[in-house]
Order: C-alpha cells, then sequence, then structure tokens
C-alpha cells in the first residue's frame, strides 16, 4: 500500500510531481482549481477534454505554480457525485498516475461536494479508492509488467488546517478497511493447489495481536469435536479439512461477542454431482466467505477496534472419490439434525451447519455469515449486491445500511416461513436442497436450523466474491466483497462512527 498523506494548502504552493485537480463538465473549475485560473484558463479553452467523467489531461510547467504539471481529472457533473464516484475517480487516477510519470502527487478532490457526504467521508472514500485500485495479484507472473516510476505517494489535499486532524483519522479507518480487504483477496486469489484447508488454517494464524487468540483443529480434532457435517463433505477429498476458532477480546470481558461464520471451500467440484467443466476453475474462490472473516478480524485488528469478535471457519475441498459423500447418503450434523444429501454439489451448507452451531453454542450476540452459498443468487442480484436474510430485523436493516455506505451492498430476501416446507425430508430432518424454487432463500433456511435463537443474518457473497473482467476498484480475481460491509457495521456497533 502507497503512502497517503493530509494536508491544506493552495495548489499554487505545492512542489510534488503533480497537483491533481477536478474538472467538471463544461470545464469547470474546482475552488481550489480557480486559484490557477489565472494561468490556465487559455489553456483550458482547448483542452483535450471536456471534463466528463474519467478523462484525463496533463498541463506542464504551469506559470505560478512550483510543480512539474498540473493533472485535470474529468468528474462530470458535481451533483451527480455521491462517495463511490470519489472511490471510482481516486481509484482510476491512481492507476492512471502508477503508469508513469509523477511519483508523488497533491490530491484537490476532498472539497468536491458528493452527496451525503462529510469532508471525513470523502478522505475515507478518496483514500480506500486509490488502495483498492492500486491492488494486483502478480506472484505467478515471471516478469512482472515494469513500472518504472510507480506512485509513491499521494497527498490528499483539505479545505482547511482545521479538518487535518479528522482526515487523517479517516485515512486510518480506510487503511483498515484496505488491508482487510486486500487480505481477503490475496488469499481468495490463490490457486487451489496452494490454497488448501491446512494452508488456510495457517494463513490465519498469521493474524497476530495480543488480544487475539486463533485456533486450528486438524482432522483428528474435527472427528473428536464431532464435526460430522463437515467430515461428510471432507469425505471425497485427499486434503484434510480444517475447523478454525479466532477470538478477538478488544472490548469488555463478559461482553457476548459478535460471531462471523464463513464458508471455506478451497475448491467445490460439485462432489459427486460434479460440476460443468466451464468455468469450474472459479470454484477456487469458494472460500471467499472464509476470507471475508479473515478479511474483517485483519481489518477490526488494524483499527483495534473495541469490540470482541468469535471467528469461527470450517474448510475442506468438496471432491469426488471412492469414500466421498453420496446422493441419497442420510448424515448427522453436529448439531445433531440429520440431513437427507439430496446433491453432493449443495455442501457449503452443511459445513456452515457445523460451524453456524457451533457458534450459536459460544452464546453470541449475534452471528453474522458469508457464503459463496447459491448459483441463484448470481441470477437474483449478480454482482452489485450480495443476497442478505436472517432471522433478526435489526441486524438485518442495520447491515443494508452500512452496505449502502460502503458501496459493498446487500438486498435483502424474505424468508417466509412457507419457505420452510420446501426442506423437508422424507427420510431424515432436513434435505440439502430445496428444488429450484428460491435457491437462494431455501439455502439460507437450510442454515436458520442450525442457529438456535441467536440473532442472524447471511451474506450470499456468490456473485459479489469475485469478478474475472475486474473492476475500477478491483483487479480481476477476488473482490474482497462483505469486508469493508461488516467492519463498518462494526464501526457503527462499537460508535467509533
Ligand atoms: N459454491 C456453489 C455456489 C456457487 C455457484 C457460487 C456458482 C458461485 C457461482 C455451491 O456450493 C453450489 O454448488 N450450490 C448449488 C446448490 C444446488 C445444488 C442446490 C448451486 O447453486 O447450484
Ligand atoms: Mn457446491
Ligand atoms: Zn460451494
Amino acid at each position: 500500500m502507497i503512502e497517503i498523506h493530509v494536508k491544506a494548502g493552495s495548489p499554487r504552493k505545492q512542489r510534488d510531481d503533480a497537483v491533481v485537480l477536478p474538472l467538471f463538465a463544461g470545464r469547470k473549475l474546482s475552488p481550489s482549481g480557480e486559484l490557477l485560473a489565472g494561468s490556465i484558463k487559455s489553456y483550458l479553452r482547448r483542452f483535450d477534454h471536456l471534463g466528463e467523467f474519467g478523462q484525463f489531461g496533463t498541463l506542464y510547467d504551469v506559470e505560478g505554480t512550483l510543480t512539474q504539471r498540473v493533472v485535470l481529472v474529468g468528474v462530470g457533473e458535481e451533483r451527480k457525485l455521491d462517495a463511490q464516484a470519489l472511490r471510482r475517480i481516486a481509484a482510476k487516477t491512481a492507476r492512471r498516475l502508477n503508469e508513469g510519470g509523477a511519483r508523488d502527487v497533491s490530491m484537490y478532490f476532498a472539497e468536491l461536494q458528493a452527496r451525503g457526504t462529510t469532508l471525513v467521508d470523502r478522505v475515507q472514500a478518496l483514500a480506500e479508492g486509490i488502495w483498492l485500485g492500486l491492488y494486483t495479484f502478480d506472484r505467478y507472473k515471471s516478469e512482472k509488467k515494469p513500472n518504472k516510476r510507480p506512485l509513491r505517494s499521494v497527498t490528499l489535499m483539505v479545505p482547511s488546517r482545521r479538518d487535518l486532524a479528522a482526515a487523517a483519522q479517516a485515512v486510518e479507518r480506510a487503511r483498515a478497511a484496505v488491508a482487510g480487504v486486500l487480505f481477503a483477496r490475496d488469499l481468495a486469489n490463490e490457486p487451489g493447489n496452494v490454497c488448501t484447508p491446512a494452508w488456510l488454517g495457517e494463513q490465519a494464524l498469521t493474524l497476530s495481536h495480543d488480544k487475539l487468540r486463533v485456533t486450528v483443529m486438524d482432522k483428528k480434532a474435527i472427528e473428536e469435536a464431532g464435526f460430522t457435517g463437515l467430515l461428510a463433505v471432507n469425505q471425497g477429498s485427499a486434503q484434510e479439512p480444517r475447523f478454525i476458532v479466532l477470538e478477538y477480546q478488544g472490548g469488555a470481558e463478559g461482553d457476548a461477542p459478535v460471531a462471523l461464520v464463513g464458508k471455506g471451500l478451497t475448491f467445490d467440484a460439485g462432489g459427486i454431482c460434479i460440476k460443468p467443466a466451464a468455468q469450474m476453475d472459479e470454484m477456487k474462490f469458494d472460500m471467499c466467505g472464509a476470507a471475508a472473516v479473515l478479511g474483517v478480524f485483519r481489518a477490526v485488528i488494524e483499527a483495534s477496534l473495541p469490540v470482541n469478535l468469535l471467528g469461527v471457519i470450517a474448510s475442506t475441498e468438496n471432491l469426488l472419490g471412492a469414500s466421498a459423500y453420496k446422493p441419497g447418503d442420510v448424515i448427522k450434523t453436529y448439531k445433531g439434525l440429520t440431513v437427507e444429501v439430496v446433491n453432493t454439489d449443495a455442501e457449503g451448507r452443511i459445513i456452515l451447519a457445523d460451524a453456524l452451531a457451533y457458534a450459536a453454542e459460544r452464546k453470541p450476540a449475534e452471528i453474522i455469515d458469508f457464503a459463496t452459498l447459491t448459483g441463484a443468487c448470481v441470477i437474483a442480484l449478480g454482482a452489485q449486491a450480495s443476497g442478505l436474510m436472517g432471522s433478526s430485523e435489526g441486524l438485518v436493516r442495520a447491515l443494508h445500511k452500512a452496505g449502502e455506505r460502503t458501496h459493498d451492498r446487500a438486498w435483502q430476501l424474505p424468508m417466509y416461513e412457507e419457505y420452510q416446507e420446501q426442506i423437508k425430508s422424507k427420510i431424515a430432518d432436513i434435505k440439502n436442497v430445496g428444488g429450484r424454487e428460491a435457491g437462494t432463500i431455501t439455502a439460507a433456511c437450510f442454515l436458520s436450523r442450525f442457529v438456535d435463537k441467536v440473532p442472524w443474518a447471511h451474506l450470499d457473497i456468490a456473485g459479489t466474491a469475485w469478478n474475472m473482467k475486474g473492476t475500477e476498484l478491483s483487479s480481476p480475481g477476488a473482490t474482497g466483497a462483505g469486508v469493508r460491509l461488516v467492519f463498518d457495521y462494526l464501526l457503527h456497533r462499537v460508535g467509533a462512527a
């Protein structure tokens, strides 16, 4: 992560390699830009662009400045800007500058009047955009792309020196959130031959803080504890499963923790009900729920947030083999409920059953789970929102709000009692599929059987957790969906935001 600083001062006085100014549609300048108007008005009339969102143009050796270049970045119409537009424009600008030229730059974007934002929100959004946009995953490229003069530091310019303390805090908050997101991306972008359950356990152990305890259970410990759902899904795999428990005591002793539960399928071939080959490679991302849990822990640790957290991750592959579990099998879960396995590809809910039941047993204040659970959720919501369901309307509403604030969005689907009918089994307590209709909801109904009375929310991140095309804020691959959402939820829960 490059350096980000905050500072107040005129664009005429900055000695950095570049002064970056916004240009509104119609080539209108911002208040800071107006301070240079005398020197750049004549250029502006015949400038390379009109100030439409995402356009770039550079002026060299501008009179009345101390910088090498003034970069004018189109931001479109000011009234259309919101926090997400700031993240996007910061990411685009950082990527562009990173291609070469300026190394240290002053950016005058924080004064933009983005809808529904305070200065602190804007500084945080800009810092997030810069860091998220610059992320790449290239560790398996023998020849890294040569970036001769990569971007080294960005100074976010704020209107007044009185804003500096709050702005610096906003950068720190962004740093924590992004550290969590990038940790999740790094874990999930690893291929399945590297990212195995055992490796995931080792990664969890790299998190360190004096208030954090991490326990990684191997197969023997899992057998002793009785996580029989996880063991059933693991039967077809040569890789041992892992059950990972994280306990962070940042809050008061005796305060019930918030439990975060994650689906950690390091590869999901579907099992005996094997998936088609097309895009099966993407099923290495089926551990993105686990990555999101670890990402939130990373962010919370980075921010030393005063909250108690319990993390629970169940991790295995779902493969085929002579000892793999089969359609028609009836298995017993950790909680004791029996499950008729109708489709071995509905494995996530089976391992989550054990993780959720264990979490509930620990009597947390609430449970939030993350899982790339259903293809149906990709069809329903696409890449624009995670599926959001739960037993607590208050928790669901609070998560929805955090999603809107962070643009790491989630949209609620109903959990009417009637949907539970679809997972009734003739031979066991429940079955693991509820038919084609409302597949995302019936999967959540299955999970709901394992959380007892603990207020619970479920994030189905199947459509949001990775993006093979990439976006302005994410390189192709894992996105870290859910991390900023839940970190922001926790910040508000403890009154830190
Ligand atoms: N990991 C998949 C869900 C998935 C599919 C996520 C595609 C992202 C993209 C999950 O384990 C699964 O296979 N679910 C099945 C359930 C079905 C058999 C009831 C699905 O959605 O097809
Ligand atoms: Mn599956
Ligand atoms: Zn899966």
